[in-house]
């Protein structure tokens, strides 16, 4: 019976929007710094699900609990599905969307396509299952809307940018939202 997970995160906001959703489970969720846990392992997967793999086993590994990790990013059709893991090292914290702009700017509208994926990793001894949420929409030419983080400026979801859409709006759409919800499906179902 699982009543206390850890999450490999310091990260204050994903900690809450987990906690808030696996609470009608009756499922505690703390961060590693609660658990003592506070691993940094280098995440050198290729893919989103190796790396949330890689943050939780380095978690497992210190507590021997319940653990979960996310990774994420933003994959554009155009550039390949850069910046893809990359995403947080792709530029400097705040000028991501004006680099990706700037990179972007001979691209015409059509071919802007681009989404968010998700990936969360629940392990626990020799289970280890893992949960991918997308949200796809394709690139602005500018950046609008001062709500979100990191691309939301520049991420079109139908008219807006999800900086355009207030943090309810944009729970019910995003990558996060959805690979939240696989994890909470699968604990229901353990529990
Ligand atoms: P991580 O999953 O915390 O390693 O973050 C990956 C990076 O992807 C973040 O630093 C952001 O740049 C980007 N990213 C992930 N999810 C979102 C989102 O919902 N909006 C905007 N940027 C995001």
């Amino acid at each position: 019976m699982i009543k206390k997970l850890i999450m490999a995160t310091n990260n204050a906001n994903k900690l809450r929007e987990v906690q808030e959703i696996l609470s009608p489970l009756g499922i505690e969720v703390i961060s590693q710094r609660d658990a003592g846990a506070d691993a940094e392992p280098e995440e050198n997967g290729v893919t989103f699900e190796e790396n949330a793999v890689i943050k939780a086993k380095a978690v497992y590994d210190i507590t021997g609990l319940p653990v979960i990790a996310d990774d994420s990013g933003l994959c554009v059709e155009a550039l390949d599905g850069r910046p893809g893991v990359y995403s947080a090292r792709y530029a400097p914290k705040g000028m991501e969307c004006e680099k990706l702009l700037k990179e972007m700017e001979n691209i015409p509208s059509g071919k802007r396509n681009a989404y968010f994926q998700c990936d969360i990793a629940f392990l626990n001894g020799d289970i280890c299952r893992v949960f991918t949420g997308k949200c796809s929409g394709e690139i602005s030419f500018e950046a609008r809307g001062n709500n979100g983080f990191g691309y939301d400026p520049v991420f079109l979801c139908g008219e807006r940018t999800l900086a355009e859409m207030s943090g309810e709006e944009k729970n019910k759409i995003s990558h996060r939202a959805e690979a939240l919800k696989g994890l909470y499906e699968y604990l229901k179902q353990i529990l």
